[in-house]
């Protein structure tokens, strides 16, 4: 007779047959670093996550390693009237993600440091790529993206992350990379990077929100899911190492069909709208934090994601 219950008799037996697992080794949390020192400012829509200088995010980066964080994932913002219509801060060799990179490593060379490989945080508009005639211009964006990719790997980037969503990026960041001598950084790829009103809090920590118009001649409509497996396979055409779904918690399906249909390491960018929610509702008290993120970060995990990128992380860390 089947009984189900009899594995679930107590927290041992449960444990022994358990199916999905978080662990530490594959969380990375992201960071948010600013110009200046001793600087660490508070983002409203995101408790507990900062803009650190880098003075400050070398401390802050202790702290996590010592709770066992072994990867970030980097977003630098320039000072504001730095932005401008060709994002030249983004590949500056002295522009804050690659002096925080420098840094970074220099300190901790064993810590794992991905960099995001966007325009959206240096443009004057906000805008992912270069804009002409009011429109994102792909392959006008694609050389800067090389650029900004070959000057992360300069400064120490362990791997580097387009999230940009133009067409071609990851064999135009491939080759760049090859040719200045970096053919061992992987590319993680935001493959599925879908248009979501999940990014606001994050926009406000970047001040990214473009000035007209919104993302979705790039990023992809939330309503597609075969799209998703279209994206993929190109990207891994193109060389991309690891494909990223983002958001993650409402799109377990697209997780779990890139998990069956393809063979490389998917990452999962649960993002800061989702975070924000959570901690929210746990902040009037309606739901149990620890418990929600648990069970949320074990579904993604189970949707078949390895990699998670997650704001929850350091507190994760104590946790687990
Ligand atoms: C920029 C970028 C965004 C996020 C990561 N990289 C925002 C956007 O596309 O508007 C969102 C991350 C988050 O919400 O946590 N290309």
């Amino acid at each position: 007779m089947n009984r189900f219950r009899r594995l679930r008799k107590n927290e041992t037996i449960r444990r022994l047959v358990g199916e999905t697992r978080l662990s530490k080794d594959q969380l990375i949390q992201p960071f948010f670093v600013i110009e200046g020192r001793n600087r660490q400012e508070t983002i409203s829509s995101m408790p507990g996550i900062y803009r650190y200088s880098v003075d400050l995010l070398l401390k802050a980066l202790e702290g996590y390693q010592k709770s066992g964080g072994r990867a970030g994932l980097f977003f630098g913002i320039p000072l504001s009237h730095k932005k401008n219509l060709k994002g030249t801060q983004a590949y500056s060799p002295d522009g804050i993600i690659q002096k925080a990179v420098f840094a970074i490593k220099k300190e901790f060379p064993d810590f794992f440091v991905i960099t995001d490989v966007c325009l959206c945080g240096y443009m004057s508009h906000g805008h992912c790529g270069v804009v002409e005639k009011n429109r994102v211009d792909n392959d006008k964006t694609l050389s800067i993206l090389g650029k900004i990719a070959v000057s992360h790997a300069q400064a120490g980037s362990d791997m580097v992350a387009p999230s940009d969503m133009m067409d071609l990026r990851v064999h135009y960041i491939r080759q760049e990379l090859e040719r200045n001598g970096f053919q061992d950084i992987p590319i993680m790829s935001y493959a599925a990077k879908y248009a979501s009103s999940f990014y606001g809090p994050f926009r406000d920590a970047l001040d990214s929100t473009p000035q007209f118009g919104d993302r979705k001649t790039y990023q992809m409509d939330y309503a597609n899911r075969r799209e998703a497996l279209k994206e993929a396979r190109q990207d891994l055409k193109e060389g991309a190492d690891i494909i990223l779904v983002k958001p993650a918690l409402a799109y377990l399906d697209v997780i779990s069909l890139l998990r069956d249909q393809t063979a490389a390491p998917i990452a999962a960018y649960s993002v800061s709208g989702e975070y924000a929610m959570i901690k929210a509702g746990a902040r009037l008290k309606w739901i149990n934090e620890r418990d929600i993120v648990l069970e949320t970060l074990t579904a993604i995990k189970r949707a078949g994601a390895d990699l998670i990128i997650t704001y929850h992380t350091g507190d994760v860390l104590q946790w687990l």
